[in-house]
């Protein structure tokens, strides 16, 4: 008699065998070229990455994107008001945010339906709920930054108190950009929306800052990297954001944290002056001509002086295939350093 241990192993040299014969029929019939389908492996891989990073920290996922289907939207609003009934600590908060977000997406055009708006209703309760607990929990963190009575190392030491995957929900609530505001501004094909730069990725940028470095963030969103990289490290920092809303808000919290060395600047980015930069970090804002016209003008700064190029995210497959950059390092982030190498 075949034993469990023996069946499962057969079932699975059939899966495994199946997914070959399946996998060698597809590439025969694909006609894209070899980096084609080593780039979408790189994306199906880099979005892996980041759900199996928050498996390794211990966490339940986020909330899935709900379809359109209203039960399906329910369960995941039933879920957060669950969690948060039994338990109100930031994962739980953040879960139910992400929920939440997630319902007024998927219900965007369903609100004259109303099933739909009533659910919406239920998550926005649901939002107002989430809003008032993190407001008891951040807001005097808010007023001791104000005063100066909070500063990097009390941020530093908080946020290594806290289980890795409640520190950027931590992060954004602290410098108060956990709230992205409706966009005034459509975007053209190649620029990608906002997506924050993971916090353990900024510490990776400032430990190879210098004190007279200039950086630049290239499509900065709401501002986590500069305002991070002015407050914690004390080192100039200019964020380039396209969308005026994101830019007010960026700009509003570096008025409101005090940062003289942080500058904001609403502009598409192939319209800015790089003179002074020294450092330019792209987490994947923008591609194709874009990204092409950006890069021609850090190259011109790169001929008067040495200059930095760090990227996160597909922003990396690109500029690794520029002449005059040298990679110059690998981060356990994934953030990858450049550095210019002009040749007379
Ligand atoms: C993936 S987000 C990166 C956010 C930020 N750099 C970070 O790491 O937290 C990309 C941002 O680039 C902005 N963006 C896209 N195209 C742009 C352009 N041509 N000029 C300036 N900003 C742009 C988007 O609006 C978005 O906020």
């Amino acid at each position: 008699m075949m034993t469990p241990l023996k069946s499962k192993m057969i079932a699975l040299s059939l899966l495994i065998a199946l997914f070959l014969v399946a996998w060698t029929a597809m590439e025969r019939k694909s006609d894209k070229s070899r980096v084609g389908r080593r780039a979408d492996l790189a994306r199906f891989l880099e979005g892996g990455r980041a759900q199996g990073s928050l498996l390794a920290q211990g966490s339940a996922l986020a909330p899935g994107e709900p379809t359109g289907d209203l039960d399906d939207v329910r369960t995941q609003i039933e879920e957060a008001e669950r969690r948060l009934a039994r338990d109100t600590r930031l994962w739980t908060r953040e879960w139910a945010a992400i929920a939440v977000r997630g319902a007024r997406t998927a219900l965007r055009d369903q609100r004259d339906r109303p099933e739909a708006s009533e659910l919406l209703a239920r998550a926005e309760q649901l939002y107002a709920r989430v809003r008032a607990l993190d407001r008891v929990e951040i807001a005097p963190i808010h007023e001791q930054i104000k005063r100066k009575e909070y500063g990097p190392e009390d941020f530093r030491r908080d946020l290594g108190a806290r289980p890795p995957y409640e520190r950027d929900p931590f992060t954004e609530r602290v410098l108060a950009i956990e709230e992205s505001p409706a966009e005034e501004r459509e975007r053209e094909r190649d620029m990608v929306h906002y997506l924050a730069s993971p916090v353990e990725v900024v510490f990776e940028v400032i430990a190879q800052l210098a004190p007279d470095d200039v950086l630049y963030d290239l499509g900065s969103g709401l501002g986590k990297v500069p305002l991070l990289v002015g407050w914690l490290a004390g080192v100039r920092a200019k964020g380039v954001e396209l969308e005026p809303a994101y830019h007010r808000l960026a700009a509003e919290r570096v008025e409101q944290m005090g940062l003289d060395r942080v500058q904001m600047i609403n502009a598409d980015a192939r319209e800015v002056d790089y003179a002074d930069g020294t450092v330019f970090f792209l987490f994947d804002p923008f591609r194709g001509e874009i990204l092409d016209a950006v890069m021609k003008k850090i190259r011109a700064v790169a001929e008067t002086r040495p200059v930095k190029v760090m990227t996160n995210g597909r922003a990396t497959e690109a500029i690794a295939q520029i002449a005059w950059l040298e990679r110059a390092s690998s981060h356990p982030s994934g953030l990858t350093t450049f550095k210019s190498v002009m040749r007379p």
